[in-house]
């Protein structure tokens, strides 16, 4: 896929997660294999008024390149402003404005999903972002006010206009948040409308979901949130689907189901395992020590403990022992501490 002018491997996307898809969590899904990662969505205000926290959030490392940043904002010169200062420090591959927020805090302010409701501002953002940064430009929607799409063709077609590089589209209304289902059949409506690449995001919770996503809508790469939190291998093996030129209606009839939402998690992934690399419980506790010990060195012991409390025990969801596991990870304090805790529970396997 390319993207204005950057060439981007692979079909694969991890999706903007705020709070989660920091500099450590986005490396270790960049090494489990995926084409491109997205920061936290960054506050343009934050950055202009010199916030060390929404500085924090644009740190980046050679590893995870190309990296798409993500801005939210609802004034023009603000975001024209704080887009030309990341570009020029060279934080970004992208830059993406986030048209997608519907938590309250930042509809109240016209950014986030309250610009597809003001097309003319959002016009006026997009041209006035364009004009100032060569590197490319994308945003991330919903399908609007209603479940009928309309507000997201309109302002799909507005932003190509603009010279938007790609569009990003998550088929859920303002109002739903995470409710619901993505309606997947306005990502397949609104593809032949576009010149430009166009990701599709919403419910993909298998590898064999990413590949039919790609297959049912005809978009250009997908991207993925919430699974890959659990399952940061997800993106890879959505490319080694695709790679094998499998028949994915084929695989998907085998699931016996035809919806991302209604079909069963195991039951899905049991058939994305018929053709993904399967991995073993020692790649899973690597990959948690090498969250652990990445956060540590990004926020500092005491942040990164009270983070992985959590955290690690996504990555073992339904495993035996897991309950254990995640009542004694709920105290830990120290590094230390937390990978006595991952190798005892490692090694419960190996008996
Ligand atoms: C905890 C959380 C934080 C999110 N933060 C952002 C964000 O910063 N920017 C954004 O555009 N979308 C954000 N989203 C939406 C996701 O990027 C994505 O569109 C949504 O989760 C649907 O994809 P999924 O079904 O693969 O999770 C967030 C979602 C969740 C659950």
């Amino acid at each position: 896929m390319k993207i204005g002018n950057l060439n981007i491997e692979g079909h694969t996307v991890l999706a903007p997660l705020a709070g989660i898809t920091s500099l450590p969590f986005r490396r270790i899904v960049k090494r489990c294999g995926c084409s491109l990662v997205c920061s936290e969505m960054v506050s343009v205000k934050g950055l202009l008024y010199n916030s060390e926290k929404t500085f924090s959030l644009l740190q980046s490392d050679p590893e995870e390149r190309p990296l798409s940043v993500q801005i939210f904002g609802s004034e023009p010169c603000e975001m024209a402003k704080a887009a030309a200062f990341i570009e020029r420090q060279g934080m970004a591959d992208i830059i993406d404005i986030n048209f997608g927020c519907s938590v309250k805090k930042v509809v109240k302010t016209g950014a986030g999903v309250a610009l597809m409701q003001n097309i003319a501002n959002a016009e006026d953002i997009l041209r006035a972002v364009r004009e100032v940064i060569s590197i490319p430009l994308t945003i991330k929607i919903r399908s609007g006010r209603d479940s009928s799409g309309t507000d997201a063709f309109r302002i799909a077609q507005m932003a190509q206009k603009c010279g938007v590089d790609a569009i990003t589209f998550h088929p859920r209304t303002a109002s739903q948040g995470f409710r619901g289902k993505a309606d997947w059949t306005l990502i397949e409506r609104l593809k032949p409308h576009l010149s430009i690449p166009l990701v599709g995001n919403g419910d993909i919770v298998s590898a064999l979901d990413g590949a039919k996503m790609i297959n049912q809508t005809g978009c250009d790469a997908v991207m993925v949130g919430r699974a890959a939190l659990s399952n940061p291998f997800i993106l890879s093996d959505i490319e080694s689907l695709l790679a094998q030129n499998t028949d994915i209606a084929d695989a998907d009839r085998l699931s016996g189901k035809d919806s991302p939402v209604n079909s069963s998690k195991s039951l899905n992934e049991s058939i994305s395992g018929q053709y993904c690399k399967t991995r073993s419980s020692d790649e899973i506790f690597s990959v948690m020590k090498e969250l652990l010990s990445d956060s540590v060195e990004y926020f500092g012991e005491a942040t990164a403990c009270k983070m992985m409390r959590s955290r690690l025990v996504w990555f073992v969801k339904g495993w035996p022992g897991c309950s254990t596991f995640r009542r004694d990870l709920s105290n830990i304090e120290s590094m230390s501490q937390a990978i006595r805790l991952i190798n005892e529970y490692q090694n419960s396997f190996s008996r």
